[in-house]
């Protein structure tokens, strides 16, 4: 019989210690440490003695190397996002809040490849297998050989998988509600979640099974308890949106298998999820009117340029303390952009409420952003719209100065393609190819931004267009 022995582990990290505290001295989080039962490993003497004398036999770098044979899903983003196909024998980790549409993407994907005649297997923790039938009836995908189960007991579940041949896939939905009947502790704590976890990952890449697990996010945007699953999984995918917004993101945060930070774009419609081959039409919006305080940025998500609308809205302020508010951007990066553009182009907002807003619910990261936000807040504050056929990119630093941001070359193919005319860029940097359709106004500091508004007001009055130069 194995020896079991008490510890404290923290749900937040996975750090364990012999005594409880309130808070956690690894991570810092308050009352996240619960005590758990370990079962000692229960390698016996002979087998502890063998493994310490085998040894291991070394291996070379320039050794040879199969070709990894992926396996393509047939849904495109989603290939895309994980570098290419399902990677045989990979263990992949798919978060996201709930109620995002995780259940309903891996049901589209394990019927699809069922249909295309490779072995697809889902055990739901969740759902009851009717309710998955239901499911599968609203995508239209009834008839997809695919096998399900309803368990959420890791042994019955590997037993299961040894029962048969080696599926191509497996989707586990979700970590959560895992439990190995090895260990005392309930379901969902990080031990119960790292012991079912390490189980199936270690069958899949025995028996070279791609393995898909489910994992939920907490409010505050961390896989629910166990963080330690990142690590031991391959590819790491977040699934984002907001419920109000109908469009959902696929985001690979780590791969070993292709790149990561690559971005796959869904709408979620009435029969599931809908793959967005041109995303820049869902975050331009109407365009046929162009108005104070809307400019459009051309900005990458990944691999893939995306031109997205910033809106700002400049009004007088009723309070001491007039309201910053912002929407899909960096609260303190607005901060920052009104300050430069106070100390360095003298524009004075300190008793103006300044709201600010990515159009189509996107949350945007990237500093390249600061023109268009800068050329937004401009244009809100004198009342002067940008002309509807520019779009705008570069960073802004403190001094004012525009640097220089990566793939320009590819967001002005982008924003030629759609259409637009001219564009705002930093003046140094990379050199875009000589793209015919489109005139550049490259800007060296955030003055000259600025200064196409001043001569515009004083010689044309409000509601004219903005030049390019
Ligand atoms: P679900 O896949 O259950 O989310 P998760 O597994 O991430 O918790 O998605 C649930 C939401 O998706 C639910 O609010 C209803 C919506 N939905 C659609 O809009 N259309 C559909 O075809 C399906 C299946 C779900
Ligand atoms: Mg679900």
């Amino acid at each position: 019989m194995a020896k079991t022995t008490n510890e404290y582990v923290c749900q937040s990290c996975g750090a364990t210690s012999s005594r409880w505290a309130g808070r956690c001295p690894s991570c810092g989080e308050w009352n996240s440490i619960v005590e758990e039962t370990s079962a000692a490993s229960p390698l016996d003497a002979k087998a502890r003695r063998k493994s310490r004398t085998a040894g291991v036999a070394l291996e070379g770098l320039n050794d040879e190397v199969p070709p990894l044979e992926r396996l393509e899903t047939g849904i495109g983003e989603f290939d895309r996002v994980i570098g290419g196909g399902l990677a045989p024998g990979g263990a992949m980790l798919l978060a996201g809040d709930p109620g995002i549409g995780k259940s309903t993407l891996l049901l589209q994907l394990a019927a699809k490849l069922a249909c295309e005649g490779k072995s697809a297997v889902y055990f739901s923790g969740e759902e009851a297998a009717q309710q998955i039938r239901m499911r599968a009836k609203r995508l239209g995908v009834s008839d997809a050989p695919l096998a399900l189960a309803a368990e959420t007991n890791v042994s019955a579940i590997t037993a299961a998988l040894e029962a048969g041949s080696p599926p191509d896939l497996i989707v586990i939905d979700s970590i959560q509600t895992l439990w190995s009947d090895m260990l005392e502790a309930a379901p969902g704590t990080v031990s119960q979640v790292r012991a079912s976890v390490q189980a199936l990952i270690s069958y899949a890449k025995r028996r070279t099974s791609t393995i898909i697990l489910v994992g939920h996010v907490t409010k505050d945007g961390q896989i629910a308890g166990p963080k330690v699953v990142e690590h031991m999984v391959d590819t790491v995918l977040y699934f984002e949106g907001d419920n109000s917004h109908l469009f959902r993101l696929l985001r690979s945060v780590k791969n070993r298998f292709g790149p990561a930070n690559e971005v796959g774009v869904f709408e979620m419609s009435g029969a599931g999820l809908r793959e967005v081959s041109n995303p820049s039409a869902l975050f331009l919006g109407e365009r046929d009117q162009v108005s104070p305080g809307a400019a459009v940025f051309a900005g990458v998500e990944g691999s893939r340029p995306i031109l997205i609308e910033i809106q700002a809205l400049v009004a007088p302020s009723h309070f001491a303390a007039p309201s910053r508010a912002v929407v899909g951007w960096d609260a303190k990066r607005l901060s920052m952009i009104l300050a430069v553009l106070d100390a360095r182009c003298g524009l004075k907002l300190g008793n103006q409420d300044v709201y600010l807003n990515v159009a189509g619910g996107l949350r945007i990261s990237e500093p390249a952003a600061d023109i268009a936000v800068a050329a937004a807040l401009l244009s809100a504050h004198s009342g002067v719209a940008l002309e509807g056929n520019t779009v705008y990119f570069g960073e802004i630093s403190l001094s004012g100065a525009i640097r220089p941001v990566s793939h320009s070359a590819m967001r002005l193919k982008e924003a030629e393609k759609l259409g637009f005319k001219t564009a705002f860029t930093p003046a140094f940097g990379e050199k875009p190819e000589r793209s015919s359709g489109i005139t550049l106004t490259a800007l060296r500091h955030l003055s000259e931004l600025a200064a196409e508004f001043e001569t515009e007001r004083v010689s044309t009055g409000t509601h004219r267009r903005v030049a390019a130069g």
